[in-house]
């Protein structure tokens, strides 16, 4: 599936501007990866579940869609997907959140488990795997194949910016997941980083 990428807006723009620039400090570039994390999970909701409901505004009846947001979970890859959870849960207040921590090998790029927090059965549950950066695909590969065998009705994954390696990784593997970036990057250099890219997301959002 190709994925689906924000649109060429002003304020897209200047996020990026923001969050790319090296000279922008971690307090800042946590905010802004929380204001363009949002604008990516609100584009993702289109494969939310929903209902079809009438309420009634002070003046009258009208036909509305509500986002079942209980039956949605999301899934930050530890570190650097924190910096996504707050976004989705201030557009889906009521859905859980669940952790599972990976952390790449410097060497061979292949990601190392140290964590998960998810439930044994996620069965009727949409997943929305957050991480903002889409390098090789191996993070969100390795966080998909966890999921996926808690049995959940789906899985959309969201980041803030992906390389075609990584997507290519991503499709092959799980190739009915839809996937949402900010942006998608030119490539991946000889040390696993998306370039243009932003350097290490977990590093920039935490300031370490
Ligand atoms: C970063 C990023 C992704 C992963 C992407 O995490 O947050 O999880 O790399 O790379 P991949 O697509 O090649 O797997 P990292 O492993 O550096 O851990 P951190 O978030 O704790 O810094
Ligand atoms: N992880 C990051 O944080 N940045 C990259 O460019 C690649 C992987």
């Amino acid at each position: 599936m190709e994925p689906v990428v924000l649109q060429d807006m002003a304020a897209v723009e200047h996020l990026f501007s923001i969050i790319r620039d090296r000279e922008t400090e971690y307090p800042e570039f946590s905010m802004r990866i929380s204001v363009l994390g949002s604008m990516v999970i609100a584009e993702a909701l289109k494969h939310a579940p929903f209902k079809n409901l009438t309420v009634q505004t002070p003046l009258e009846p009208v036909a509305v869609k509500r986002i079942l947001e209980k039956d949605i979970v999301g899934i930050p890859i530890l570190r650097a997907g924190l910096g996504m959870v707050k976004p989705f849960q201030r557009l889906l207040p009521n859905a859980s959140v669940y952790h599972i921590g990976l952390k790449r090998d410097e060497e061979t790029l292949a990601p190392d488990y140290y964590y998960d927090s998810l439930p044994r059965d996620l069965t009727g549950r949409t997943i929305f795997l957050l991480d903002p950066m889409l390098a090789t695909g191996g993070s969100a590969v390795a966080a998909a194949e966890l999921v996926a065998k808690r049995n959940p009705t789906a899985m959309v994954f969201c980041g803030i910016i992906g390389a075609p390696e990584g997507v290519k990784m991503l499709s092959e593997r799980f190739p009915k997941m839809p996937i949402y970036l900010g942006a998608l990057d030119d490539h991946l250099d000889e040390n696993g980083y998306i370039r243009p890219g932003l350097g290490d997301a977990g590093d920039r959002l935490f300031g370490t």
